[in-house]
């Protein structure tokens, strides 16, 4: 639960309109990994990591991307600089549980949670992000400034990796210390400072956007358009000038475009795949071999399955009334029966077996589970 904070006026008030500054939304927040651990992470392969530098060699932003050599670390100055880390809900689960903390939004815009470690005066520079994000004060104290004011396209620093704004004005400021968090909707300047090494979570969200949808929807439906679709006018009557395209052609290829859009079933089936895979790696899912007996007995045994945090999935009704249910870009044949269970596993990603045990007493929704376990999509956890 975060602390000070009503959801309904949040998401009346503040989502996507307006930045709001949540004091002690954690109180007395401890957070989950130290300085060194994230030093540590940002050394291996499997993460994104990156180290923005102040003023480093007369550059006046510059960004070294991950991984690093562990020497680095000890080569870096007291000050001005921040190590970001991302995706930091896929390796810990106590971060996939913070993240589930917003989850007044649907999972499905979510991102992921960045860390970002700053030393004295550290800071990663004023820009703007095309997406909402919550920046929870995890440890020590950081001032953000930010502006609603819009930013000129040549008021970016020139060459600059980060977008960084040249000329930036505060139009409010705050001091945020541990467990405090500051929420910003897309297009917000803003620029954090630490004011002494400080750890920040950046909790994102995603939006697809309108070149994305588009591009992903044609590509998904292309392959079914034949070639004989054609073009055509048996209607055609002579025309004075054969060089105009006349405003009739004009609505008949206007037409032809938006009847492709017009199937709501071949929409709903290519958004929950669209939506589901993004940033998912199936190969690294650990494939097991249960039989629903085996299953249910170790189930039992742990107490708890958590579904693994890089697999994203959602449902959706379709017009029909018809549950569907996507996993990684995948739409999943469900199994009679099985809608609370794909519900549940959609909605909550801890499930706890004492509250699932009279659902599970159903052949079918046993079996869906045991299937989704041998898949890989969740795991006994018993913390
Ligand atoms: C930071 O925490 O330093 C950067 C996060 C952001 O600006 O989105
Ligand atoms: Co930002």
């Amino acid at each position: 639960m975060i602390d000070n904070f009503d959801i309904t006026d949040f998401l009346k008030n503040y989502w996507q309109k307006k930045p709001l500054l949540i004091r002690s939304a954690f109180p007395d927040y401890q957070p989950p990994i130290s300085a060194e651990e994230l030093a540590g992470l940002a050394c291996e392969d499997f993460i994104e990591s990156r180290i923005i530098q102040e003023n480093k060699s007369g550059i006046k932003w510059s960004l070294e991307n991950g991984p690093f050599r562990e020497s680095r670390f000890s080569t870096l100055p007291e000050s001005h600089w921040t190590l970001l880390i991302q995706g930091l809900n896929k390796v810990f689960p106590e971060f996939d549980d913070l993240l589930h903390q917003f989850n007044f939004i649907p999972s499905w815009r979510v991102d992921d949670l960045m860390a970002s470690y700053a030393a004295p005066e550290g800071s990663v520079g004023p820009h703007l992000d095309q997406y909402d994000v919550f920046l929870l004060q995890a440890s020590g104290r950081r001032k953000w400034m930010i502006s609603e004011q819009p930013v000129d396209e040549d008021n970016f620093e020139a060459d600059s990796p980060l977008k960084i704004i040249k000329h930036f004005t505060a139009e409010l400021e705050w001091i945020l210390e541990a467990g405090d968090m500051l929420y910003l909707p897309p297009n917000v300047s803003h620029y954090g400072i630490g004011l002494e090494n400080c750890m920040t979570f950046s909790i994102g969200f995603r939006a697809p956007s309108h070149a994305e949808l588009l591009s992903s929807y044609v590509d998904d439906h292309i392959s079914e358009l034949t070639d004989n679709l054609r073009y055509n006018d048996p209607d055609l009557s002579g025309q004075q000038n054969p060089g105009e395209i006349t405003s009739d052609a004009i609505s008949k290829v206007q037409e032809i475009l938006l009847s492709q859009f017009k199937d709501r079933t071949r929409l709903e089936n290519w958004y929950g795949r669209f939506i589901t895979d993004y940033l998912t790696n199936d190969e690294n899912l650990e494939e097991n071999e249960l039989t629903p007996i085996e299953f249910i007995n170790s189930y039992k045994e742990s107490g708890r399955l958590r579904r693994i945090a890089s697999v994203r999935v959602n449902y959706l009704y379709d017009q029909n009334g018809h549950l569907s249910l996507f996993i990684n870009g995948t739409k999943y044949t469900l199994k009679p029966d099985t809608n609370e269970m794909a519900k549940l596993f959609c909605n909550q990603h801890i499930y706890v077996y004492e509250e699932l045990k009279t659902l599970l007493d159903d052949e079918n929704t046993l079996a869906f589970l045991c299937e989704l376990f041998n898949a890989g999509y969740i795991e006994f956890s018993d913390e």
